[in-house]
């Protein structure tokens, strides 16, 4: 099964080998600054094996190892592995980063402490959300932590990603499998397009 809804499948596989970083609408070349906060709360704690799916270019990843987690960011694109594998040299972490599908993601069961997803499953096409559901259920460690940073319905309309609902991110993140910590409304960083990013935050532990 595809993941993406198909406005985005097909152009997240060449758009790392083609465009600079800074012309990627998603890249800010910040770590999520909720994501900080997580940090800086120690919520998300040195040592913690940390699974990044849909890394991109790596700053989430990168930044976290730089903070002390054992961070590994799956990717279905070459490129964007390649442009992460350089960002952590750069920087010189040990993250790692391996080629692969969030729906079905190369990496063993109930090991992962956390598991972040930084705009990927607003891309995400309906059927494809229990399946990623289950399989990041299946990567944490009972009582590990799942943190989603989302496009929301609060902000406008408009090109890029599906605006979700909080009921959408609830039915597919259900009470069966996750504990919902916490669900809210953040303000982003603007961007050129997009001044007024209002976005979700949550954070889930599996039972
Ligand atoms: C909007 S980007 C977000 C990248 C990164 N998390 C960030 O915040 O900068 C979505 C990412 O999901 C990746 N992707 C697309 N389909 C995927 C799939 N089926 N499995 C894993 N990653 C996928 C894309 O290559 C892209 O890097």
């Amino acid at each position: 099964m595809k993941a993406f809804t198909d406005s985005w499948v097909d152009k997240f596989a060449t758009v790392y080998a083609d465009s600079p970083l800074a012309e990627l609408s998603w890249f800010t070349a910040s770590p999520g600054i909720e994501l900080i906060k997580l940090v800086i709360d120690g919520v998300i704690r040195r040592g913690d094996r940390v699974v990044d799916l849909g890394s991109g270019p790596g700053v989430d990843a990168v930044f976290l190892a730089a903070q002390g987690m054992d961070v590994t960011g799956v990717d279905l694109s070459e490129q964007a592995v390649e442009r992460a594998r350089a960002w952590a040299d750069l920087a010189g972490v040990s993250a790692r980063f391996i080629q692969g599908d969030a729906l079905d993601v190369p990496l063993p069961s109930h090991q992962a402490d956390v598991v972040t997803d930084s705009f990927v499953f607003h891309n995400m096409r309906d059927e494809a959300r229990p399946v990623y559901a289950a399989e990041v259920h299946r990567l944490l460690r009972p009582g590990g932590l799942f943190v989603l940073n989302s496009f929301s319905d609060h902000m406008v309309e408009g090109t890029g990603p599906r605006r979700v609902t909080s009921a959408e991110i609830l039915a597919t993140f259900d009470s069966n499998r996750f504990e919902c910590v916490e669900l809210r409304l953040y303000r982003n960083l603007p961007t050129a397009t997009k001044p007024n990013q209002v976005h979700w935050i949550g954070q889930f532990r599996a039972r």
